[in-house]
């Protein structure tokens, strides 16, 4: 069995860039293959990464054509589904992505889920970026986790996000091992006494401090992946210590 982490969390509090962190640590650390998932349906972990996407797996529905003789339609989607998987350095890349046009995303997500509880046992590591809120624990993308980043940064909003994604996660009675909260974009790596205060009324393990990082931001202007961050860079750092603590 392979070890299985997702991130979650309110908008825009910095889940893809702490999920396309922990794959770097994953790829440098070279102790297995590494399977990523955008399961964002407003992909973007493929820039945080440095690749670019051929095909989504939202797309296959309308690109489907015929089912060839002597397959069945299953098979024939798996193998469209496999189409879609892109190789980085050390690591492949799916993405969720969305149909084109109205519609809803349930076939989209359907797909990509089956894919990751396939292919799951063939990666020592998945690790898969969501989209903000909680209709991922609802539709049970994330599940079979071992520990999930519930993101966010010092805002009260956001902490009281994260525990409402713990107590979701507790309801729907999702196999998660753990969820710990990660606090992003904090000045100087140093929290303040409000925050903490915040993190102790909720009760959740707090997983990892991610500083404010000048590079992050710099490297976003000048359109450089943020895979490509240097090793002594605060959030590199801080995400590789993080993850550490956690790995099996
Ligand atoms: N530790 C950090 N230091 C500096 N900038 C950061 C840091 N973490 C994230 N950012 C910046 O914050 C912005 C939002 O980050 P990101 O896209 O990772 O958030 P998200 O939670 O995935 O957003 P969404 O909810 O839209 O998926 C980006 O511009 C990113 O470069
Ligand atoms: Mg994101």
């Amino acid at each position: 069995m392979g070890f299985n982490i997702a991130v979650a969390g309110k908008g825009g509090t910095g889940k893809t860039t702490v999920t396309g962190l922990m794959i770097r640590h994953l790829v440098k650390k070279n102790e297995g293959r590494v399977l990523a998932v955008d399961a964002d349906a407003n992909m973007n972990l493929n820039e945080v990464l440095g690749l670019s996407v051929h095909q989504t797996i939202g797309q296959i529905r309308e690109g489907l054509g015929a089912v060839p003789a002597g397959m069945t339609k299953d098979a024939y989607i798996n193998y469209r589904t496999q189409e879609c998987l892109i190789e980085g350095g050390g690591y492949d890349l799916i993405c969720m992505g969305r149909p084109e046009g109205p519609g809803c995303y349930c076939y989209a997500n359907t797909l990509c889920k089956k894919y990751v509880d396939e292919m799951a046992d063939n990666y020592k590591y998945v690790v898969l970026d969501n989209e903000a809120g909680m209709e991922h624990l609802s539709r049970r993308t994330t599940h079979n986790m071992d520990v999930v980043f519930a993101v966010t940064d010092s805002s009260v909003r956001g902490i009281q996000a994260a525990g409402r994604i713990r107590d979701l996660i507790t309801e729907l009675k999702l196999r998660i091992g753990k969820i710990v909260l990660v606090i992003n974009r904090v000045p100087g790596g140093v929290l303040e006494d409000a925050t903490k205060r915040e993190i102790e009324k909720l009760g959740m393990e707090l997983g990892g401090v991610i500083p404010t990082d000048p590079n992050v931001y710099e490297y976003d202007l000048e359109g450089k992946a943020t895979f490509l961050l240097p090793d002594d860079s605060p959030a590199v750092k801080a995400v590789s210590e993080m993850l550490e603590k956690y790995l099996g």
